[in-house]
């Protein structure tokens, strides 16, 4: 495919770096800010330009990976005819590409992407697209870098951004505050990292329910009460730690 990119952040980055990889031809990045265009099209030695500038109407794929409220101002000034445009967001309707071509969709890449990434861990892929010939044309292109492309409507796709939000940006701030408070203890969080390790990684087998364990789960009030008065100095901590027990012991 040759692609034209509109947007120069982690998503942008990423996949242009993926769609490269697998010799796709990028031959534009288009973004707001002319800088931020230009530094990420010289790592593609393609053109760039801002908004005000020219797009490239040579490409088979519109790829528009900005963030989700910049997206529903696109159809103001683009206009594609029957170009294939895709837009990245999870929790953003295949519809708000309507205006610009006659063949529009979705490739959410369900993973945490960030453009410091140097290598691409596994990305499955939630394609969508408004007609069966749009929806095989997504599916055929995202299997040429992905082993995992899944069709999801924009119900199913919305569904699991809200998974991903709990699985993926919840976790990391819970292991944020665990930072913080081992820091402010003066304990080495370090020495947690096995056990995040592992307890993501059993759930590839077992169901997380299946596996849960800690004091909450046993119901032991006694280490629950010990744990309460050292989080007495925590208090944005020991909010999450009760609600979660609370949680934990009516499951
Ligand atoms: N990062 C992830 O892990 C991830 C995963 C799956 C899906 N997504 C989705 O992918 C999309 C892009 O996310 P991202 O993480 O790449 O975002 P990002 O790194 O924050 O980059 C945002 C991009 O949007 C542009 N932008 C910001 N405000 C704008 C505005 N008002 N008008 C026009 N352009 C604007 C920026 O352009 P300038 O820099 O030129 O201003 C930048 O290129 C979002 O829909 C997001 O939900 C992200």
């Amino acid at each position: 495919m040759r692609i034209v990119i509109i947007g120069s952040g982690n998503v942008a980055s990423v996949l242009g770096r993926l769609f490269v990889k697998n010799n796709h031809e990028i031959l534009q990045v288009v973004s707001r800010n002319a800088a931020h265009a230009q530094a990420l099209a010289a790592e593609f030695d393609c053109g760039f330009a801002d908004y005000e500038g020219a797009i490239n109407k040579e490409a088979d794929l519109y790829l528009v990976a900005v963030v989700d409220s910049a997206l529903y101002d696109l159809n103001n000034n683009l206009h594609l005819g029957n170009k294939l445009i895709l837009h990245t967001a999870g929790s953003v309707s295949k519809d708000v590409l309507k205006q610009i071509s006659i063949n529009y969709g979705v490739l959410y890449p369900l993973q945490s992407l960030r453009k410091e990434m140097e290598y691409t861990r596994e990305i499955p892929f939630l394609i969508d697209g408004n007609t069966d010939e749009t929806i095989t044309l997504i599916k055929d292109f995202a299997g040429t870098f992905s082993g995992h492309v899944v069709k999801a409507a924009d119900d199913e796709r919305l569904k699991l951004h809200v998974a991903a939000v709990v699985v993926s940006n919840f976790s990391n701030h819970l292991y944020a505050m665990a930072e913080k408070f081992c820091i402010k203890e003066n304990v080495d969080f370090k020495l947690l990292l096995p056990l995040i390790k592992e307890t993501a990684g059993r759930i590839e087998y077992i169901s997380p329910a299946e596996v849960q364990t800690g004091p909450a789960m046993r119901k032991d009030v006694f280490t629950l009460d010990k744990h309460l008065r050292v989080l007495s100095d925590h208090p944005a901590l020991k909010y999450i730690y009760l609600k979660l027990t609370d949680s934990i012991m009516k499951s």
